[in-house]
C-alpha cells in the first residue's frame, strides 16, 4: 500500500491481492515499529544501525541499513500525519517501548495492534486516492512475465470466477510476503505461501539467503499464533518447568529481551532437555505480575487471544508458548532502491521491483530484530514505489506474447483437473509442515537436512499423484490451495538446500554440527537459482557490504 501511494503521486497503479489489503499479514506485527525518536531515552540512528547489524549477525548490507534507519523517524511522523493512531507517553509524545536486541526503547506502538493500525491508516489513504489506485481483491498472481530480459507484467486469475488474465504493466512491484506456512508451527496468516518468491524464482531470479528463517519465541503452543514480543518488552518473563527464568543462562545481560534467534534457541533447548512444562514442548510466558490495568492498556490483544483460543487469561495465568516460524530474512534480492537484481554484480531486472518480507535488501542479515519489519515495509515500500514511478514515467508498455503467457496457467489448471491419483493433498501438506519443523527448524544438522530434502522431493512426486474434488470455476479454493502447496513444496526444498550448504551457525540458522559462525567461509549471501534442467538448485554467492561495523563476537 505504501508503494502504491508513492506511484499514485503521478501515475495510475493497480494493487492485486489474493486477500484484501487490510488483511495483509503486516497486521500480525503487533508490538511496534522501530525508530530512534528518542522520546523516552537518548537514542540515535547510529545506535539503531549498530543494534540491527549485531542482531543480524553481520550479514546485513550496511549501506542499506544506514539509509533505512536514517529514514525511520520521518516515516513514523508521516504515518502519524496519515492518521495512524500511536499510543502516547505522559507528555503526549509517541510512546516507545523496549524490544529484543534494541539497546534503547525505540518501538513506537499502538497498544499491541501496531501493524493493524498502520494497515488501516494506509488503506484509508488508498481510498482517498481511489482515482489513481485500483484494487483487485481476491485475485491470484500465477507468474511473472519476463521476456527479452525485461519484466512486462503478471499472469493472474480472479479467484471468484477462475478467469485467467494477463496484466500488462510498465513496472511491477512485488510485496507478496513470506513463507511461514511451510512450517507446522507458524504465526503466519494463511496467505503466507511463497507465491511471489517462487514466481520470481521460476522467472529465473535467484533467491537470496532463504536459509534464514526466523522463529519467534512466543507462539501460542501448538497453534503458533503470535503473542507479541511486546509482552516481554513490558516486563513479561519466560519460565521453564522448574519455574526458573532460564534466559539467565543464555543471555544474562538482556535476558528475555535478547534477539529472537537467541531466545528461540534457549526455549527449544529447555524443551529438548526436558524442562518444558509438564515435560511437554512448551514453556511459560508469565505476565501475571504486570497487573490488569497495564495489560489492558498495553497488551489487550494478547489477553483476548489467550482467552479466545485456549481459555487462559494472562492477568491471572501463565501462557503456554513455543517458537513459531515468523519471518523470512531471505527473498528476492533487491538493491536499496527496491530494484530487483539478478546476480552478484547487481544487474537489474528492468521493470521489476520488490519490497517487504518477500524482498531481501538485506537490512536484516541473518536475524531480524522485532519492530524492524514494519519499518522495512514502510521505508522500502516508499523507496520501491518511487523507483518504479521514476522508471515507469519514461517507459513504454512492451509488446508481449499474451496467448503464450495465459496458456501456461490454463495448462496448469487443466493438468491439476486431470490428475486422477490417490494421494491426499492434505496429507502432503501436513507431512511437509512436519518435516520442515522437525528437520529444518530452530536446530539443524546435516543428517536432518538431508532427510528433509529427500522427504520434500518424495512429497513433490506424490503431489503429482493427487486428485482434486472440485472441478468448477467459482471460488475454487481447493484449486488455489493445491497451487499454493506446489509453491510451498518448492520453497521447502530451497530453504533446506540453502541450510545444508551453509556449514556454519549465524543468526536464525543454527547448525548443531557447525555451531560457530564462520566469517572466513560464509560471510556472504547465498543466491539459489533454478538449475538448467528446471529441477535442481544451484548456489552462488554475493559479497556482504560492510561499512561502519566490522563483524564482532555477538554477546548479550
Ligand atoms: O512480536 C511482535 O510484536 C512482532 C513484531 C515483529 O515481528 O516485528
Amino acid at each position: 500500500m505504501r508503494a502504491a501511494l508513492e506511484v499514485s503521486k503521478e501515475l495510475d497503479v493497480a494493487i492485486l491481492t489474493k486477500v484484501y489489503p487490510s488483511r495483509s499479514h503486516s497486521g500480525a506485527a503487533q508490538g511496534g515499529i522501530a525508530a530512534s525518536l528518542a522520546n523516552s531515552e537518548d537514542d540515535s540512528w547510529e545506535e539503531h544501525m549498530f543494534d540491527t547489524c549485531k542482531g543480524g549477525d553481520y550479514l546485513n548490507d550496511q549501506d542499506a541499513v544506514e539509509e533505512y534507519v536514517k529514514s525511520a523517524s520521518r516515516v513514523i511522523y508521516e504515518l502519524e500525519h496519515m492518521g495512524c493512531v500511536f499510543s502516547r507517553d505522559k507528555d503526549g509524545k509517541i510512546a516507545q517501548r523496549a524490544f529484543g536486541g534494541h539497546s534503547k526503547p525505540r518501538a513506537c506502538y499502538s497498544a499491541d495492534r501496531t501493524g493493524h493500525a498502520i494497515l488501516h491508516a494506509l488503506h484509508e489513504q488508498l481510498l482517498k486516492n481511489a482515482k489513481s489506485i485500483k484494487i483487485y481483491n481476491e485475485w491470484y498472481m500465477h507468474s511473472l512475465i519476463v521476456e527479452e530480459g525485461r519484466c512486462k507484467g503478471v499472469v493472474v486469475s480472479d479467484i471468484r470466477t477462475g478467469e485467467v488474465e494477463v496484466m500488462q504493466a510498465k513496472a511491477v512491484i512485488f510485496c507478496t510476503g513470506g513463507y511461514g506456512r511451510v512450517f507446522k508451527i507458524t504465526s503466519n496468516a494463511f496467505a503466507g505461501t511463497a507465491d511471489g518468491v517462487i514466481a520470481a524464482y521460476r522467472a529465473g531470479i535467484p533467491l537470496q539467503d532463504t536459509e534464514f528463517v526466523q522463529f519467534h519465541p512466543s507462539g501460542l503452543w501448538r497453534q503458533g499464533i503470535l503473542f507479541s514480543e511486546a509482552a516481554r518488552g513490558e516486563g513479561g518473563t519466560l519460565l521453564n518447568s522448574k519455574g526458573e527464568r532460564f534466559m539467565e543462562q543464555y543471555a544474562p545481560s538482556r535476558m528475555e529481551l535478547a534477539p529472537r534467534d537467541i531466545v528461540a534457541r534457549a526455549e527449544q533447548s529447555e524443551i529438548d532437555e526436558g524442562r518444558g512444562i509438564d515435560g511437554k514442548d512448551y514453556i511459560h510466558l508469565d505476565l501475571t505480575h504486570l497487573g490488569e490495568a497495564r495489560i489492558m492498556e498495553r497488551l489487550p490483544q494478547i489477553r483476548q487471544l489467550g482467552i479466545d483460543f485456549i481459555g487462559v487469561d494472562c492477568v491471572n495465568e501463565k501462557l503456554p508458548i513455543q517458537p513459531t516460524a515468523h519471518y523470512s530474512m531471505g527473498g528476492i534480492p533487491t538493491d536499496m532502491f527496491g530494484q530487483v537484481v539478478i546476480d552478484d554484480k547487481g544487474t537489474p531486472l528492468t521493470g521489476f521491483f520488490a519490497a517487504g518480507e518477500c524482498a531481501c535488501v538485506s537490512v536484516h542479515g541473518a536475524n531480524r530484530l522485532g519492530t524492524n519489519s514494519l519499518l522495512e515495509a514502510v521505508v522500502f515500500g516508499e523507496r520501491s514505489g518511487r523507483s518504479a514511478l521514476e522508471f515507469a514515467r519514461e517507459a513504454e508498455l512492451q509488446p508481449l506474447n499474451e496467448k503464450h503467457q495465459k496458456t501456461k496457467t490454463l495448462n496448469l489448471f487443466e493438468e491439476i483437473y486431470q490428475r486422477d491419483g490417490t494421494e491426499s493433498y492434505n496429507d502432503i501438506r501436513n507431512e511437509m509442515k512436519e518435516v520442515m519443523m522437525s528437520q529444518c527448524g530452530v536446530f539443524r544438522d546435516e543428517k536432518r537436512l538431508k532427510d528433509c530434502i529427500s522427504k520434500i522431493k518424495s512429497l513433490q512426486t506424490r503431489y503429482k499423484k493427487g486428485k482434486i474434488t472440485d472441478k468448477g470455476n467459482l471460488f475454487n479454493t481447493e484449486l488455489y490451495e493445491i497451487i499454493e502447496l506446489g509453491n510451498m513444496l518448492k520453497m521447502g526444498e530451497i530453504i533446506a538446500t540453502g541450510a545444508l550448504n551453509r556449514k556454519e551457525s549465524r543468526g536464525g540458522h543454527f547448525r548443531k554440527d557447525f555451531p560457530e559462525r564462520d566469517d572466513t567461509n560464509f560471510l556472504k549471501h547465498s543466491l539459489l537459482s533454478e538449475a538448467d534442467d528446471g529441477e535442481g538448485i544451484q548456489i552462488n554467492y554475493k559479497d556482504v557490504t560492510i561499512t561502519r561495523y566490522k563483524p564482532a563476537k555477538r554477546e548479550y
